[in-house]
């Protein structure tokens, strides 16, 4: 490697600080260096921070933001609940792609998981069930589920691929954990793992922060990164080769996610879809979800915290909030359009700029933790693609069956952590019971009440889970439970029906 030639362009670019303490290093923290260091393109780096620093400046005024919005417009949005009578119709079609092959997932698990607190993988996390599965695991599962679920309709075998964007910080602890759990019996073949890009933070100057004196500040570029990867590692020609149309992504952390849902995946075919987005009804203004809208006439998500309260607070003549697409980070996209987003539209998609505290080694050599933020980092976002739809859709679907977030640690606050995600998932399953005709009775007997318990009201669910390998969506209980007395905590798996031992089978 020449130094030289690489001080030179790091000199043109202005960022020839990150060298400043090359002779200070040992032998491996100087390789790892310039490893680093060469890998990165500064011009374009530098390009990545003006365009992305003009946007914010642009978009800081919010007031403009606010007015440009307007809702979902009907023709487009279809509901779980509202078109209840084309459901099965959606699903049929679903499976039929699902059955053909033709259908892949792909899931974004690149992130940090820093609000949760945790070294590993989220997808690794633990939320207490009483299988202690984890999300992985139960993603692993539902696709194993819906294979054999359209065998069963088609009489013939089918692969749902699983793609996995990692990050540098998650790949090999990915990795390494579906080995060992020997891909929670999924073909490690159909099993595809890939890693998304990093960028450096940078200072408010452009200058890019060194994390220590070898070590630049690095962190995945967002899962927007998800673009440039897939082109990058050669992802859409693997999808190609295996004959995959149409691709369900989704983000790791939601519990209750209907991994490659045949009901949207239908509904988007159905529609002619390129691009469709899973939203739950947003219920309160200030729920940290984003929000599915057209901004001038073109789709977008708008976070939450890019619109004042004002806006957020609005409603329709209904009542209900007027900005109320929840996104739930549940897409469709064809084959077909990300490859055009791929070859044409990623790179003129601009970073989104987050402002951060962000440690760093200062010209004096010394570590320094700023008290204010002191720099910004770049992502692009998963949903800035949908601009360039050519029919985009919005499926709506109800928050308790599919939409429970693990974002915080128990202790910061009583939103979207580990217990409300255990609770979500095990109200959902004591439902599926009810509807399958079973019912709960305590030690002496009597029924208990034939509704779970509300999650906000912090009691604790009835123990109920039931494995993905034995339901998807709720669908094949009866035999399980129709007519019987159970007593929680019940597991239903694919060994059978186990309860407290006092009242067992
Ligand atoms: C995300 C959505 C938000 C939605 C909310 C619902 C985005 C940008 N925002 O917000 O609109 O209302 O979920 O829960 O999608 N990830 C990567 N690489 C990265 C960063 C993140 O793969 O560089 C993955 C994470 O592993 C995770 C997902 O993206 O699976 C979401 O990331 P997170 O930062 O938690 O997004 P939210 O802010 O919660």
């Amino acid at each position: 490697m020449d130094v030289n030639n690489l001080r030179q362009s790091l000199a043109e670019a202005g960022q020839s600080h990150v060298l400043q303490y090359l002779d200070e290093l040992s032998e491996s923290q100087r390789s790892h260096l310039l490893e680093e260091v060469q890998s990165l393109d500064f011009t374009e780096l530098n390009g990545f921070f003006r365009r992305a620093m003009d946007g914010f400046s642009a978009s800081s005024s919010q007031d403009k933001v606010d007015a440009r919005m307007e809702a979902v417009p009907r023709e487009v949005l279809g509901s779980a609940t509202r078109d209840r009578e084309l459901l099965p119709e959606w699903e049929a079609q679903g499976f039929t792609q699902i059955a053909d092959g033709k259908v892949a997932v792909l899931l974004l698990a690149g992130g940090q998981g820093t609000r949760l607190g945790v070294s590993y993988p989220k997808g690794m996390y633990d939320v207490g069930l009483p299988s202690h599965k984890s999300l992985f695991q139960i993603q692993a599962e539902r696709i194993l589920k819906l294979q054999r679920l359209a065998k069963e309709r088609h009489g013939k075998d089918c692969i749902i691929p699983w793609y996995i964007m990692t990050s540098g910080r998650t790949m090999e602890s990915t990795h390494d954990y579906f080995q060992k759990h020997h891909y929670f019996g999924l073909e490690k073949e159909n099993l595809i793992l890939f890693q998304q890009g990093m960028l450096p933070a940078m200072s408010f100057e452009g200058k890019v922060l060194l994390e220590e004196k070898g070590k630049l500040s690095m962190a995945p570029d967002g899962n927007g990164g998800l673009y440039r990867a897939l082109g990058a590692h050669g992802v859409l020609k693997d999808m190609e080769k295996r004959g995959i149309e149409y691709i369900h992504v989704y983000c790791v952390d939601n519990i209750l996610v209907k991994v490659a849902d045949p009901v949207f995946i239908g509904f988007c075919v159905s529609k002619e879809a390129d691009c469709g987005a899973k939203v739950v009804e947003k219920m309160n203004p200030t729920e940290p979800v984003g929000v599915v809208c057209r901004v001038d006439g073109v789709y977008q998500v708008v976070e939450y915290s890019e619109i004042t309260l004002a806006t957020a607070q609005k409603r329709s003549a209904d009542g209900r909030l007027m900005y109320n697409a929840g996104n739930i980070a549940n897409h469709f996209f064809t084959r077909e359009f990300l490859q055009q987003v791929v070859e044409v539209h990623e790179p003129q998609l601009q970073h989104h700029v987050a402002v951060k505290k962000i440690p760093y080694m200062d010209t004096q050599g010394s570590l320094t933790h700023p008290e204010k933020p002191n720099g910004i980092k770049m992502e692009k976002f998963v949903f800035d693609i949908f601009q360039f739809a050519k029919k985009f859709v919005v499926f709506e679907v109800l928050r308790e069956e599919e939409f429970s977030p693990l974002k915080n640690a128990d202790s910061q606050n009583g939103k979207d952590n580990p217990s409300t995600a255990r609770h979500a998932l095990l109200s959902l399953h004591h439902c599926w019971v009810l509807n399958a005709g079973g019912h709960f009775v305590d030690e002496n007997g009597t029924h208990l009440p034939a509704i779970p318990l509300m999650q906000e009201a912090g009691d604790v669910p009835i123990q109920c889970e039931i494995s993905p390998l034995v339901s998807y969506a709720g669908e094949g209980l009866e035999h399980y439970v129709k007519n019987k007395e159970l007593h929680a905590p019940l597991t239903i798996d694919e060994h059978g029906i186990h309860q407290s031992v006092r009242n067992g089978l």
